[in-house]
């Protein structure tokens, strides 16, 4: 797809093992951006090289590794124009037995990684006068679903912040949006089909149709390149009046 800006920019990333990260780190250099990917796993190194993006070990539910991821950008490439919020993680379980751990964690990960982020990326937006901060959120932003307490949490959260990034920013030429999508086809909802077809005694296809796309309109799992389109609309030039947005990529679940 084309975009009404080529400008090459530097971009971070985070959670580009596998699915939205990895394609958005692969339409980011297709567009000639220069990209540090930022991960805990090892496997993002080979998936960051394959591709020509730069590659950065840390564990963002960590306050100074976020920062550290930050700083590593800034030597390498001397400035960040784009942020995109992306590592996530899921655990299912009522709040009656949710995990005091998982939920920290999670919150860690999915909230306080991307405001550090942000924080550290800020003096290099603000002195440039360009920034572009896509937090990928979720449907879960938007509404709930039993057992996903500290998910839910933390990406509605996640909106709360995107709405003061923008606010905050909009003098600066800094925009902040966030990405809504329902279900996508990765690793994390891969995981999911599994564990819930093993809870309810389904076939993994049943799964997908009953439950995961019971509320869309749209009857199949979102591609992980459909979100990173949408990232890389929102993180050029020609998004520079949209600020403070949710974006969904829903399936028409919300329309109703
Ligand atoms: N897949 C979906 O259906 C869906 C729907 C809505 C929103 N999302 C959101 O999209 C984002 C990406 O999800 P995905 O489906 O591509 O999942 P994924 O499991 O394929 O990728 C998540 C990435 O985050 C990384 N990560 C996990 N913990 C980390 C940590 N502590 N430090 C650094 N990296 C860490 C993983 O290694 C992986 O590369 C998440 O924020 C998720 O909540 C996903």
């Amino acid at each position: 797809m084309t975009h009404a800006t080529t400008t090459p920019r530097v971009a971070l990333v985070t959670g580009t093992a596998s699915g939205i990260g990895e394609a958005v780190v692969r339409q980011f250099r297709e567009l000639g951006h220069q990209v540090l990917a930022v991960d805990f796993n090892e496997q993002a190194r080979e998936k960051a090289d394959a591709v020509g993006a730069a590659f950065h070990q840390a564990d963002l539910s960590d306050g100074a590794a976020c920062r550290g991821a930050v700083d590593e950008a800034l030597q390498r490439f001397g400035r960040v124009d784009i942020l995109v919020n992306n590592a996530g993680i899921q655990h299912v379980s009522p709040i009656e037995t949710f995990p005091e751990a998982k939920w920290r964690q999670i919150v860690d990960l999915m909230l306080t990684a991307p405001f550090l982020l942000s924080q550290a990326c800020w003096p290099s937006m603000r002195d440039n006068g360009w920034g572009r901060i896509v937090n990928i959120a979720s449907v879960h932003a938007q509404v709930a679903s039993p057992g996903k307490a500290a998910y839910i949490s933390a990406k509605h959260g996640l909106i709360g912040l995107t709405k003061t990034a923008a606010l905050e920013g909009g003098e600066q030429g800094i925009t902040a949006n966030a990405i809504c999508p329902a279900y996508v086809k990765t690793p994390l909802v891969d995981n999911q089909i599994a564990d819930q077809a093993k809870l309810h005694g389904m076939a993994e296809q049943e799964v997908v149709e009953q439950v995961m796309l019971k509320n869309a309109a749209v009857k199949r799992l979102i591609q992980p390149e459909e979100v990173a389109a949408l990232v890389a609309y929102l993180a050029s030039d020609a998004a520079g009046a949209v600020t403070g947005a949710s974006w969904n990529i829903d399936l028409g679940w919300t329309a109703q």
